[in-house]
């Protein structure tokens, strides 16, 4: 059974369309993260589900019951706040069971979930405390201790590790997800962390301006962004993305002439494309005949285990993640190998992702003009 479907949810504050037309359908025991830059709606998708909002239009599952109209208390549902919301003049042991005390749930049934939360949280020596008296990521915690006491299978979280620090967020993350998959529960995780999204996610629903425009299984979003948006959103540093042109021997990059040989023979009609590479599917130094660029080297940033290496292709930057120390000076000229197979197409105009597809007019343009092969097709 789905645990949350959504339908056509959209959301208008006086001045601003926070929620346009929202479809998504979650299943049983997913975690799902919901990602994308601030201000694009997370939020107040969240606020919708929890029915802390009330939509303008579109109609909110859970399990199966319609909820668009109920209030928060009859949506059986918990949810963390980036803020922990915890109570600051109750112990912990009071924030923890608050809700079940609103339930009316019987004192000794109150005992033994408190008993079982706080151990399985690794919070049970702090339950006589205050807020005040505990840490960041203890008072995260509490707050996630609140949300999952009262059995609820359904978890909202909006950014509930931003106010902790990097390595914290690291090891609260792996706690979540594990606990989640314990439990069973389904989660939706609201983050604008790109890193917190593909490690925890078993589905990542990325929005930008109110809109949701990819949802995918986070390997599928990182290797195959759906348009230049999520490209340029998704990966640190980012996809290089660079202008075609066609030229006498085939594709190449635009104002260079740095060829580019297709895995597949292009099928849209569209007159220009733009081309996506990561910058670890770059390597220096191939051999003679592998297809491969000439960078010219602007910097470095060394990152540890690797560096990236930034530099540029005529006018179009461009970088590359090496293993180790790679070490070479601005100015220098930089062999890079690259793989057909590892090359993403989009259309500038509608920045939607081509599947390895070129334009054909772009092929017979360039055939017909100067009798050469546009393009050499590698499998
Ligand atoms: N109560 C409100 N009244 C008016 N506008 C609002 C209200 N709540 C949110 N908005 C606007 O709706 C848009 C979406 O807000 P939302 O809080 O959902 O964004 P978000 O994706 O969660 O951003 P962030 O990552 O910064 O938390 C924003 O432009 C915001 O200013
Ligand atoms: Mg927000």
């Amino acid at each position: 059974m789905l645990s949350i479907s959504v339908q056509g949810l959209t959301k208008r504050f006086p001045n601003h369309l926070a929620t346009d037309d929202l479809s998504l359908d979650i299943e049983e025991g997913q975690f799902v993260v919901v990602l994308g830059p601030s201000g694009c709606g997370k939020t107040t998708l969240l606020r919708l589900i929890a029915g802390f909002e009330q939509a303008d239009a579109g109609r909110i599952h859970l399990h199966g019951r319609e909820v668009t109209h109920l209030p928060p208390g009859a949506r059986d549902l918990g949810m963390v706040f980036q803020s922990y919301a915890l109570f600051p003049h109750l112990s912990v042991a009071d924030n923890l069971q608050f809700g079940l005390q609103l339930r009316r749930v019987p004192a000794a049934e109150r005992k033994q979930r408190l008993a079982q939360t706080s151990a399985l949280l690794g919070i049970d020596q702090l339950l006589s405390r205050k807020p005040a008296q505990l840490s960041g990521g203890q008072q995260q915690r509490v707050a996630l201790g609140r949300a999952i006491i009262g059995g609820r299978r359904i978890i909202l979280m909006d950014e509930p590790l931003s106010n902790l620090d990097a390595k914290l967020r690291q090891d609260m993350r792996r706690e979540i997800k594990t606990l989640a998959v314990k439990l069973g529960i389904t989660v939706v995780y609201v983050t604008h962390d790109q890193a917190e999204a593909l490690s925890m996610g078993d589905v990542v629903v990325v929005m930008h301006e109110a809109r949701i425009v990819q949802v995918a299984a986070p390997a599928t979003l990182y290797e195959q962004p759906n348009s230049l948006f999520v490209a340029r959103f998704i990966g640190s540093p980012p996809m290089n993305l660079l202008p075609l042109e066609p030229s006498a021997h085939g594709l190449r990059i635009a104002d260079t002439l740095q060829p580019v040989m297709l895995p597949a023979e292009p099928t849209n009609s569209s007159a220009s494309l733009t081309l996506g590479i990561r910058p670890e599917h770059l390597w220096a130094n191939p051999a003679a005949h592998h297809p491969q660029w000439q960078m010219i080297v602007d910097s470095m940033e060394y990152q540890g285990s690797d560096s990236i290496v930034n530099g540029h292709l005529g006018p179009h930057a461009l970088a590359a993640r090496l293993p180790g120390r790679a070490q070479y000076a601005a100015g220098q000229t930089l062999q890079l190998g690259w793989n057909p197979q590892d090359l993403s197409l989009f259309d500038p105009q509608s920045g939607k992702r081509l599947d390895n597809a070129a334009p054909t007019d772009f092929l017979h343009r360039s055939q017909t003009q100067e009798d050469a092969p546009c393009n050499v097709v590698i499998s």
